[in-house]
């Protein structure tokens, strides 16, 4: 699993916000109860003055009694401190700092290195925000996902029907989302316009990042837009650094190009077209084509070697159907 470090730093400043967020309130807690029950102050004084002293003792040759002594009282204060704060009405652990992960002690990370479950939460959030923006996820999942836009009566050239095929479809997006991995292969989402090929794209992104995986979605013509800003440097160094955006589409476990074929065809980009599914390819990355153009057109239009790989490395599914976007516009 590879994490994007962009989205990794977000998640972290949120992670550690809610870490002070949490810090601040068990501050606040209490400076309350220290107003409510001086005396419990000076009890939290002494057993933190104890603790220090049994440091010392241990190091005493003769400090056994010490010891005995001063656990003793510890034991009275702590006691004491119980009875007031129960009197008070509070829980025993009401001042106590208990992480809100046990696994990483709200470190974050876990004793080989990896991000903790807790933290990659983070993670998923952060990286669900960004794929928001760019495509209906709260609306577009699996569970929402309908067959009644699609006929059941068989076209010839297809020899099934556009409801059997998207069964078919569905089953398999379904599969590729819930098992995705190092062995997963890579999809090539081909057909006419408004059949749901950008809707199944946001239901296996969303489930890929749930699983933690990073993944980017975006369309042909914005990928290209930053190859080119990255290929001609930027004229303001304060925007976004094209160069990471090139990163994150060169490196992130999926990555999700839709509607290609629509951008405007130069050699330029031909050969990133090329270099973004050989790279991806050679790396192991998995990657979603979505296009209204035939594999044949693909070819024409980035050459055979785009071809080949399509033919070789891809699982093509081929969509067809009415229109939705017209459908539901009847309606
Ligand atoms: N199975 C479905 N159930 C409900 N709504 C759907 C379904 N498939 C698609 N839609 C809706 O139909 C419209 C078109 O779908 P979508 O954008 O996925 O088409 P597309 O195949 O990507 O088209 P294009 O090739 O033009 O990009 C969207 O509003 C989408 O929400
Ligand atoms: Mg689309
Ligand atoms: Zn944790």
């Amino acid at each position: 699993m590879a994490q994007d470090g962009k989205i990794m730093a977000a998640a972290l400043r949120r992670f550690q916000l809610d870490k002070d967020r949490r810090r601040a309130e068990l501050e606040r807690r209490t400076g309350e109860v220290y107003r409510r029950l001086p005396r419990l102050e000076s009890i939290d004084r002494e057993l933190r003055g104890t603790a220090a002293k049994l440091v010392i003792a241990a190091f005493q040759e003769d400090g056994d009694a010490a010891i005995k002594e001063l656990e003793r009282s510890n034991l009275a204060l702590q006691r004491e401190r119980e009875l007031l704060l129960a009197g008070a009405g509070y829980a025993s652990d009401y001042l106590d700092e208990t992480p809100a992960c046990r696994l990483c002690q709200d470190s974050g990370y876990l004793r080989d290195g990896t991000p903790c479950r807790c933290l990659m939460a983070y993670y998923t959030r952060e990286q669900n925000r960004r794929l928001s923006k760019l495509l209906d996820l709260g609306n577009q999942s699996f569970d929402t996902f309908s067959f009644d836009w699609y006929s059941d009566e068989v076209w010839p050239e297809f020899g099934r029907s556009p409801l059997e095929n998207m069964e078919m479809i569905r089953e398999l997006c379904g599969n590729y989302a819930h098992k995705f991995g190092r062995r997963s292969g890579n999809l090539l989402f081909t057909g006419a316009p408004g059949l749901g090929k950008t809707f199944l794209s946001a239901c296996i992104a969303r489930e890929v990042s749930d699983l933690g995986f990073s993944v980017v979605y975006d369309t042909a013509g914005h990928i290209m837009q930053q190859f080119e800003s990255g290929k001609f440097g930027r004229e303001n160094p304060y925007e976004e650094d094209p160069d990471r955006e090139i990163d994150r589409y060169l490196n992130c476990d999926l990555l999700i190009v839709d509607d290609l074929g629509t951008e405007m065809l130069t050699s330029f980009v031909q050969s990133v077209v090329y270099r973004l599914i050989n790279d991806r390819l050679l790396n192991r990355k998995k990657t979603i084509l979505s296009t209204n153009l035939s594999v044949d057109r693909l070819g024409e239009r980035y050459g055979e070697a785009v071809r080949s790989r399509l033919l070789g490395e891809y699982q093509i599914l081929r969509f067809f159907g009415e229109d939705i976007r017209i459908l539901k516009q009847e309606q």
